[in-house]
């Protein structure tokens, strides 16, 4: 038996059969900027105004900026190519640096990148990187790591774990670090209720504060703070549908667990993190400004539509807009 963690790890990061290893882009779920550039604009826009300041305060320091779990460097040449087109201050003399655990993914995203004309690393972990000034982002990174699941099993909270079939089994907490997330679900889960729990996230943020000598760091997921004790049962996703069963087919399918912005928030803080900004990715969106890609009246042109209604998930509330979060925390020099 293993716990439900090292499942997940090994079902979505395999070398040969994870689903990570094998992703198509697009088939199981749209990431945003798979769903449409105005995204990576608008994010792009974002950074340049951190990278500036962060320059302010730093004169004369050479500046980074890293994407982590860039994927296939979508997000990236996005990014890159709106800081060409209208950033030329900030991005004359920056490093930028791709994380990502995925070897396939990230020879692509680097290729992509050198189109550019800036300074591109690529490197499979944080860990390998040297430290730097600047800022690090990432889009759907934490909620594609590996979480402990937590059941509320004949009134007592329990570990799950799963057998070499694939079948799952409650046992023991295999971690002290999920002590106290137990104790505060057992009079809020209800019986058979579910509770992720990343320890990964909380390493995650502070690993990435220990690599950043000062600036930012810019985390766009889905999730939001969660009180204390309640539930947050991750999901499977296949070709855009949810599934029920989070064990069968490994590989097959995506699984994911909400992020919880309240743990990365504290865990920030605690690792000398500032909280800068939390809010809606619809509200950040518009602050940005994405509105101006929604243009004039689309007329009868069909394929503006479809454009705007891209845009238009990005911000609607049942859509991605209230789902996904921005969070921005900044680390000052020393
Ligand atoms: C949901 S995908 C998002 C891809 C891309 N950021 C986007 O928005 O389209 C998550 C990515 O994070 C990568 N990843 C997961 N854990 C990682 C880690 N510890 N370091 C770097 N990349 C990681 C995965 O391989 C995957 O490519």
């Amino acid at each position: 038996m293993r716990t439900f963690r090292d499942f997940m790890e090994s079902a979505l990061y395999d070398p040969e059969r994870g689903f990570y290893s094998t992703r198509a882009q697009s088939a199981d779920f749209y990431t945003a900027p798979e769903l449409h550039p105005a995204f990576g604009a608008v994010l792009a826009d974002r950074l340049a105004a951190l990278l500036r300041r962060e320059a302010a305060a730093a004169p004369g320091a050479g500046l980074t900026l890293v994407e982590a779990g860039c994927g296939d460097g979508t997000l990236a040449a996005q990014v890159a190519r709106r800081l060409r087109e209208r950033h030329a201050d900030a991005a004359a003399g920056l490093r930028f640096a791709l994380v990502e655990r995925s070897r396939r993914d990230l020879t692509t995203a680097a290729r992509r990148l050198t189109a550019f004309g800036l300074r591109v690393e690529a490197a499979t972990s944080l860990d390998s990187l040297p430290r730097f000034r600047g800022a690090l982002y990432s889009n759907e990174l934490i909620d594609a790591l590996p979480v402990h699941l937590l059941e509320k099993r004949a009134g007592e909270v329990r570990e799950v774990y799963v057998d070499a079939e694939n079948r799952t089994a409650a046992g023991p907490l295999s971690r002290p670090e999920l002590e106290d997330a137990a104790a505060a679900l057992r009079d809020t889960l209800e019986e058979g209720e579910r509770h992720a729990v990343s320890l990964e996230a909380r390493a995650w943020i502070a690993g990435a504060a220990a690599r950043l000598e000062s600036g930012f760091l810019v985390t766009v997921d889905y999730g939001k703070r969660f009180p204390s004790g309640a539930p947050n049962p991750p999901r499977a996703y296949r070709r855009h549908a949810q599934e029920t069963d989070l064990t069968s087919r490994p590989g097959e399918r995506d699984l994911t667990a909400s992020v919880d912005f309240e743990v990365l928030i504290a865990a920030g803080a605690a690792a000398g993190l500032a909280l800068e900004s939390y809010q809606s990715l619809s509200r950040w969106l518009l602050d940005g400004g994405i509105q101006t890609w929604l243009g004039p009246d689309a007329g009868d042109d069909l394929a503006l539509y479809k454009d705007r209604a891209q845009i238009k998930t990005l911000l609607h509330p049942e859509g991605m807009g209230e789902a996904f979060k921005v969070l921005v925390q900044r680390k000052a020099a020393a």
